[in-house]
């Protein structure tokens, strides 16, 4: 069984997946983790992420593994263990920026479906349901109002110790939401068939809940 989860930064994706896939004992793939391991790459090197030819010449040295592990997904680069470091507030930008190059999305895509062919799992990101796996079991496309996805995301960096303000959280936030729609292939776009579901206005454990039965509800009437 494979479950696409695609959205905006901060619609909640990382979170209901990880709480889905251990209700239903499957895996879960964090793909926006691996676009954030991949630019560290580039990053280390003092290359602009935004340049194409540099991203293309990169692209075929840069190797992105993952493993599970009890506190969630742990992510490597070329095998060096990344999980911490990627999540720095300069990654998010940059990686923003890196996954618009079609070379770096196609070795990603190349990547995330020769995970998703040998498991159950779900996958969240932007373009699992439109472009990665298009055949998915399940397709669902999370949104919520960007003043509330800047919320949570001011409310997380301040819990990891970082002074933010919400007003810079909320314009990187809508340019990040501008660049990742933009690109060329693969933008964040919701598949014909994907299930739109608005969390603005609930928890992750009640969204978790709604997917959970329709997924139930769905392979029932199948059976
Ligand atoms: O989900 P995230 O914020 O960790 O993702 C970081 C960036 O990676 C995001 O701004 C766009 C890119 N990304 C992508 O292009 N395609 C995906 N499937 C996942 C992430």
């Amino acid at each position: 069984m494979v479950i696409a989860i695609d959205g905006p930064a901060g619609a909640g994706k990382s979170t209901v997946a990880g709480k889905l896939a251990k209700k239903l004992g499957i895996l879960h793939l964090d793909t926006g983790a691996m676009y954030r391991a991949a630019v560290l790459y580039a990053l280390d090197r003092g290359c602009d992420p935004a340049d194409g030819a540099t991203a293309d010449r990169l692209a075929a040295e840069i190797d992105v593994t993952v493993q599970s592990s009890p506190d969630g997904q742990r992510t490597f680069l070329n095998g060096r263990d990344v999980s911490a470091i990627m999540r720095e507030h300069r990654v998010s930008k940059a990686a923003s920026d890196f996954s618009a190059h079609s070379s770096v999305r196609l070795k990603m895509a190349a990547l995330q479906r020769q995970i998703a062919v040998r498991v159950d799992i779900i996958l969240d990101g932007r373009d699992i349901g439109t472009f990665v796996l298009p055949d998915a079991d399940f397709k669902f496309f999370l949104t919520a109002d960007i003043e509330e996805r800047a919320r949570r995301r001011t409310l997380e960096l301040k819990e990891k110790g970082r002074d933010v303000q919400f007003a810079d959280v909320l314009r990187e936030m809508e340019e990040r939401d501008r660049n990742d729609s933009s690109r060329a292939l693969a933008p964040l776009k919701k598949a014909e068939d994907a299930i739109a579901v608005d969390t603005t206005r609930n928890t992750a454990d009640e969204i978790v809940e709604r997917l959970a039965a329709y997924i139930k509800g769905k392979l029932k009437t199948e059976n």
